[in-house]
This record gives C-alpha cells, sequence and structure tokens, in this order.
C-alpha cells in the first residue's frame, strides 16, 4: 500500500475504492462475456468476430489487472470472490443463449456502452482530485470507446450483408 497515494488523495477513499472494485468486477465480467463468446459464436462473420473477441477479451483482463493495481495502491483489496463479481457490477453479464453472431455482438455493446459511462463516472470523480486514478481511468476509457466502435461497426457490416441478401 502506498501511504503518499492515500494522503495525496483528495477523495473519499472509500467511496473511491467500492467504485473501482465495480469496476473490477464488470471487467471481469466483460471479459468472460468475450471470452465464452470467442469459444460459442456461430454464423456468418464468425470467424472475423471470433479474432476481435479473443482481442478485446485480453483488453478487459489488462483493465481488470490496472484496477487491482490501482485498488492496492490505494489500501484497498481487489474483490476476492467471483461470487461477489455479479452482484457488485452494474453492467450485467448477459449468458449467450442464442449463439449467432449478432446477438453475441449486441450483448458486448451494451456491456461496453455501459463501460464508456462507468470510465466517464471514474474520471469526472478523480479529476483535479486523484491524477493517477484519473489517468487510468482516462486510459481505459478511450479504449473501452474503441471496442464500443469496433463491435457497433461489425453490427452495421452484418446489417449490409442481410440488406444485400434480401
Ligand atoms: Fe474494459
Ligand atoms: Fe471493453
Amino acid at each position: 500500500m502506498s501511504q503518499m497515494a492515500m494522503k495525496i488523495s483528495k477523495l473519499d477513499n472509500k467511496k473511491l475504492l467500492d467504485l473501482l472494485n465495480v469496476a473490477f468486477a464488470e471487467e471481469w465480467l466483460a471479459y468472460y462475456q468475450y471470452w465464452i463468446g470467442a469459444h460459442l459464436a456461430e454464423g456468418v462473420l464468425r470467424h472475423a468476430v471470433v479474432k476481435e473477441f479473443e482481442e478485446h477479451a485480453a483488453e478487459e483482463l489488462e483493465h481488470a489487472e490496472k484496477l487491482a493495481k490501482r485498488i492496492a495502491e490505494l489500501g484497498g483489496t481487489p474483490l476476492t470472490n467471483p461470487n461477489m463479481f455479479e452482484k457488485v457490477a452494474e453492467c450485467k453479464y448477459e449468458e449467450p443463449k442464442n449463439l449467432h453472431v449478432s446477438i453475441l455482438l449486441q450483448q458486448n455493446l451494451a456491456s461496453e456502452r455501459c463501460a464508456v459511462a462507468r470510465y466517464q463516472q471514474i474520471c469526472e470523480m478523480c479529476e483535479g482530485n486523484d491524477y493517477i486514478t484519473f489517468n487510468m481511468a482516462r486510459e481505459i476509457l478511450a479504449e473501452e470507446v474503441e471496442h464500443e466502435q469496433e463491435i457497433d461497426s461489425y453490427l452495421t457490416d452484418i446489417e449490409v450483408f442481410r440488406e444485400h441478401f434480401k
């Protein structure tokens, strides 16, 4: 734990740590959403989408790692029980029951949009108060926006494809 990191932060440490753990839980769920989707996806564009899912899964895991490191620096503990992920997360995991790529993409799009809102919230809380957490959240935010854009582009491609073969 960094004593100085805690001292220089102008925020309510408990409130910040709780929020970082919400994001931490959401990253694990997002990781799993992509990971399982990459294994189960069916349909046209499957190969391209699976590759994208694998890349995103790896990045969500990196986000979880960054959060865990920052939580520890601030004197907290990242959630130690995976049972807590679903309870704590506000960006929900959606069990893939229909395995068509377009459905999986829709589920991931919802989760990316929720993640964008989450990191915007963390940035707003930390701006001018905790530069290290702010910078971390800003970097992750940029990647979540990129994820959202990429998923959205695949959905558009599928729509164009469907129109073409109508
Ligand atoms: Fe993420
Ligand atoms: Fe993401």
